[in-house]
Formats: C-alpha cells, structure tokens, sequence
C-alpha cells in the first residue's frame, strides 16, 4: 500500500539521518563549539533502523532510503547497515519501476574520509553517493567548514568515482559573498570529472540562525552564470527529483540546481525523514515530530508502527512558506534532521 499524504503525494524516498554528530563545522549548519551531541544510547540501532526500513520499503513501497547526518560516515561501522539495507527489495506489487528490485540506496557525505571507505560501502551495495564541496580554493574551504580536509574530501570524490559509483554527485551550497564567485569553477570542476555539480540555495536551517534572505543566491542567477560560459539547455522535469537540471550543450554532462528557496518544490516533494534518534518528520521544515523511537522500545508491533506512520504522513504541509510572515523554522539545524 502506497503512503499517500493529504495533498495527493506519494511518499518514495526514505532519509535517515545516522547520526547528528560531524567531523566538519560548516558555517551554515553548525556553530564553531558548543554542539551538544546525542548520547551512543539515544541513537536508533542499526537493527531499529532495518526494522523501520523494511516497514517502509515492504509495506509503504518507499523504493529510496538516503543516509544522511550529520556524517553518516562517522558513525561506526556503517557499511555494516549499508550491507542490512542494501538486501531490502521493493514489493512485486509495488507501482514503482524499481518493484522487485533492490530499493535505490544513497549517502550524503562531507567526504572527509571517503577515501578510507569509498570502496567498502560500494561492495556492502550502496549505489550512490552525494559529495558535500562547497569551494576548490584551500582558504575559503577552511572557512566555510572551519576544518582542513579539502585535500582529503578532492580524494574522495576520485575514490568514490574509481570504487565504481554512477553517478557521484556533488552538493554545493552557494552563499552570497562567501563562495558566489565559485559558480563558474565549481561548474568547470564538475565538467572535468565528469560528475554533477548540484548548486544548492542556502536555506535557513543554520544552527546560529543568522540566515537572511539576502544571502541566497537564486537559481536564475546560478543558471545564468554558467550560461554566459558554458550553454547550458534545460532537461525536462523528471518528477519529485529537487534538482532540476540543466545540459551543457557541448555535451560535457550536465548541472543541476536546488531552488529550496527561490522555486520550492513542495508540491513534488515524495521524502521523509527519520532522525538519529528515531523521530519522523514529513519536512525539513517541520516543527512536529513522531516519536517512532518510543514506540519500538516500548514494544510496538510493526502494525501499530505502520498506523502511526501513516498518521504522520496524513499531518504534511503543503509547502515550507520560507519567506512567508508565517514561517517558522525549526528549532533543529540541518545537523539535527538530516539533509
Ligand atoms: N542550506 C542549504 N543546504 C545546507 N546543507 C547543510 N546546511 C544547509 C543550509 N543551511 C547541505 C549540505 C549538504 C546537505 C546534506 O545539506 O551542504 O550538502
Ligand atoms: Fe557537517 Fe554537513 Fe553540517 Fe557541514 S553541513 S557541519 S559537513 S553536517
């Protein structure tokens, strides 16, 4: 049975956050000191977290899961739930392309250390992997994640493309006066390798709240940018995927861009998310949450798990409203929820 949510949207795609806690302290996530860590005891197990994957792959037909953090490689061992996950198969009743298939499997990772892991999350059947690179140059990196790992994180993109993963991505964050004269360089970083930049719009999920409206830097800007060098031509909309993307018309791969902020694109939305410590939300955005947690300690059989799931889905917004007077953002930062 698919999870239907009240605005007619099919929920396909599962984040798990795997842990809150970083190696990195990127300026637009986290405050440099200060961040208090859940206790080892807090966080779902790797058994809690398959048990709620099956319920959402065999029961709900999710066909996706994401890892996500925090860093999800910081958490110890984690090709070890990767290898867990990586078995659940999408229902032959399911309506998805993927039924009867292994689910699609993904990571987000600042890539730190994925030099060290690259090739052992590709044999446990991860398929594919997003990289975090916000800057190439080596001052600005330490700036903005207040770490000096770029040469380790230029590493582990080559890892990850070596160890076999189709695609790598990678994920920038663009911020105005911060890295917004990196648009074309990063474009051209992604061109070389072969891999898809994705431009992401800085959304107010800082952990210091000093976000402001004037510090995004819009899709139309983004696009235009790389355009004025590189003609670039829409690819046509491929459903809830948040990029949209675009086509280097000499045929070197394509770009693709977030517009969280300036082009919400609530009403495709298909994802939900379980933080580290077994809380479900319906949206980044959210300011509720459903404590599946509780419910697996205290007990609960899968079907009840399964009726509070489906209530939690029956409660998603339309949309965010970021730039709305009535936006609210979350008490968490994106560390906290999982990106
Ligand atoms: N706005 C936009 N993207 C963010 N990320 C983290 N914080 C923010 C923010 N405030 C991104 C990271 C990573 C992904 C998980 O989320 O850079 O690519
Ligand atoms: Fe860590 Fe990602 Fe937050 Fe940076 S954005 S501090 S890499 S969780």
């Amino acid at each position: 049975m698919e999870l239907v949510d009240p605005f007619g949207r099919t929920v396909r795609d599962l984040r798990i956050s795997v842990t809150d806690r970083c190696n990195f302290r990127c300026t637009y996530c986290m405050p440099e000191e200060g961040m208090v860590w859940l206790d080892r005891t807090e966080l779902l197990t790797f058994e809690e977290i398959h048990r709620l994957a099956t319920i959402f792959v065999k029961r709900f037909e999710v066909d996706g899961i994401r890892l996500t953090g925090g860093e999800p490689t910081v958490r110890a061992h984690l090709p070890v739930l990767v290898e867990k996950l990586a078995k659940l198969r999408v229902p032959d009743s399911a309506s998805s392309p993927r039924r009867g298939k292994p689910i699609d499997l993904a990571l987000t990772t600042n890539g730190a250390t994925l030099r060290l892991v690259a090739h052992e999350l590709k044999a446990a059947g991860l398929s594919r992997i997003n990289i975090s690179l916000d800057t190439l140059q080596h001052q600005k990196f330490i700036e903005i994640t207040r770490r000096d790992h770029l040469k380790n994180v230029l590493d582990g993109i080559s890892a990850a493309v070596q160890a076999g993963f189709a695609p790598v991505k990678i994920n920038a964050v663009i911020q105005r006066g911060v890295n917004d004269d990196e648009i074309l360089a990063l474009a051209s970083f992604g061109r070389e390798k072969q891999i898809e930049v994705r431009f992401i719009e800085f959304m107010p999920l800082d952990a210091q709240d000093q976000w402001q409206r004037n510090d995004v830097v819009g899709q139309d800007e983004i696009v235009a940018t790389i355009n004025n060098v590189y003609t670039l031509e829409q690819v046509l909309a491929r459903g809830a995927a948040p990029a949209k993307s675009w086509r280097y018309l000499d045929g070197n791969g394509t770009v693709g861009v977030v517009p969280s902020v300036t082009k919400p694109f609530c009403g495709d939305c298909d994802r939900v998310r379980l933080t580290a410590e077994g809380q479900f939300r319906t949206c980044l955005f959210s300011t509720t949450e459903f404590d599946l947690r509780a419910m697996l300690r205290g007990g609960a059989n899968d079907d009840a798990i399964a009726i509070e799931i489906q209530r939690a889905v029956g409660t998603k917004w339309a949309g965010h409203a970021i730039g709305n007077v009535t936006f609210v953002r979350p008490k968490r930062s994106m560390s906290q929820i999982g990106g």
